[in-house]
């Protein structure tokens, strides 16, 4: 028992032999640039239709129910990030404050949500790429574009052949990202707060157009599947709260900026301020994006669009300007991958400086960046990218996340009681409340994901466990 309760004593990239130690290259501008560039994707461009087909203009309060939880849960993480600046994320400040085994589950539960977020965004990148070149008179092989579908009956009865697929797009974004990485994380910031730039000029654009139409006879009826989560056909959760634990997946990504501790010029400022900054102008530009979508149009018009924001502007007249953010959005979008790709790494180069995967893996480029574990991770999550269906996937990230999240409050909490001394540069204010909403907000938004990713998350986590016990736990350092 107290083995699988040990704890990890923590120590900076500073105590880390040379090999190992990651170069100090970033200040808070580049961390809110990382946060904002991993949070602003998929979500508020494609699953802002979802969230509209399955709770209509309430899709609103999905927003703010969504992004309300996600402050929360960000609070505790830049209390944690600075007072734990090491690389790791949720993982590290388990395995410091709740035991191994504990930061194993909250470990392989990170795989979910950051190997998923890259490999979703990844599939989705490749749809609007072969999109693109479908426009320009280039089609690509059908078996290129997409994973590999099994026979069976879909759950609306349609029956499905079997296929041969290799979605090779999604494997080269990836790629590419990797590379960029590899060479610099200096360097890749820079790149990255350009394209942060973009997306949000091409969101700007968006409400400037779109919001001279709000109408509003378009918010009624308001919440025509009702405040709850209902399921519905194929297992599909309806309603305002059903909605919210989708569109969740638009609002994380701050996270990804605590695994940039060891990287971090002043980690006790500028975490929470990337952190908490970057989760704050997400949240403001969400609203606006959003009330200006629901008002513009009836949600009914753009609900199962792949790409609502073109559409809206498309039927308001504006074929040239859906033209441009369609084609803005998708040269934008790799920053979610390079943020979560950028994220994956760091965490598995913890876990091999801890013993849990080969040692060699945490070997340091002479550029100070984690080139190894980058290539390892590129290939892991090219494969599921290459494989795998987009909605099987994401909603998983979404599970795994919100593991995360529930653990890293937990930490604050158990933190604060048994070492109510420790220094702590950033306390969460409103202790008592906000820990309680992020743990309780994220255990509800579980409860309202499908049955499938539920029992699917719990399979993973099982198989993760008997991982630990047939492998890992005693190869633990901390043994
Ligand atoms: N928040 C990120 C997105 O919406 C994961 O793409």
């Amino acid at each position: 028992m107290s083995s699988l309760l040990r704890k990890k004593i923590i120590v900076t990239g500073e105590d880390q032999p040379p090999e190992h130690r990651l170069a100090r290259t970033l200040s808070w501008p580049h961390l809110v640039a990382l946060g904002v560039g991993a949070i602003v994707g998929t979500g508020i461009l494609t699953l802002i239709g979802v969230g509209a087909d399955r709770a209509g203009p309430s899709v609103l309060l999905s927003f703010a129910v969504a992004g309300a939880i996600c402050a929360c849960a960000a609070l505790c993480y830049a209390e944690m990030a600075t007072m734990i600046p090491a690389s790791g994320s949720a993982y590290t400040y388990s395995y410091a404050v709740l035991g191994e085994v504990i930061a194993w589950v909250v470990g392989w539960s990170l795989i979910l949500e950051y190997s998923l977020v890259v490999a979703t965004v990844a599939v989705g990148w490749s749809g609007y790429a072969t999109g693109f070149l479908h426009g320009l008179g280039i089609d690509l092989p059908g078996w290129m574009t997409h994973g590999p579908t099994l026979a069976g009956t879909a759950c609306d009865g349609t029956a499905q052949a079997a296929s041969f697929g290799v979605n090779l797009p999604a494997v080269l974004i990836i790629a590419v990202v990797a590379t960029l990485l590899s060479l610099g994380t200096r360097e890749s910031a820079r790149i990255n707060t350009m394209l942060v730039l973009l997306k949000i000029a091409t969101l700007a654009l968006f409400v400037a157009v779109a919001l001279p139409h709000f109408d509003a006879a378009n918010l009624k009826p308001f919440a025509p599947f009702g405040y709850g989560s209902v399921a519905g056909a194929c297992g599909v959760k309806h309603g305002m709260m059903g909605a919210a634990a989708i569109i969740f997946f638009a609002f994380y990504g701050f996270d990804a900026i605590s695994t940039a501790a060891e990287e971090t010029k002043r980690p006790e400022r500028d975490l929470a301020i990337g952190i908490i900054g970057s989760m704050a102008a997400c949240t403001v530009i969400y609203m606006v994006v959003a009330a200006t979508a629901i008002g513009a149009t009836s949600f009914t018009v753009f609900g199962k669009s792949a790409e609502p924001l073109a559409l809206i502007l498309r039927q308001l007249g504006q074929g040239g300007i859906a033209t441009i953010v369609a084609a803005a959005a998708a040269i934008a979008l790799p920053t979610v991958i390079l943020g979560f790709l950028y994220g994956q790494s760091r965490i598995f180069l913890v876990m091999a400086r801890d013993g849990f995967l080969p040692p060699a893996l945490a070997q340091v480029s002479a550029r100070g960046t984690p080139a190894r574990i980058t290539a390892v991770t590129a290939v892991f999550v090219s494969v599921i990218a290459a494989l795998t269906p987009l909605d099987v996937i994401a909603s998983l990230a979404n599970a795994g996340t919100l593991c995360a999240f529930i653990a890293v409050a937990a930490c604050v909490f158990v933190s604060r009681r048994r070492d109510p001394n420790a220094k702590r540069p950033f306390r969460t204010p409103l202790v008592w409340a906000v820990v309680p909403v992020a743990i309780l907000g994220c255990l509800y938004l579980f409860g309202s994901l499908q049955t499938v990713t539920q029992v699917s998350f719990l399979a993973w986590n099982a198989v993760g466990l008997a991982v630990y016990f047939a492998y890992a736990r005693s190869r633990a350092k901390v043994a």
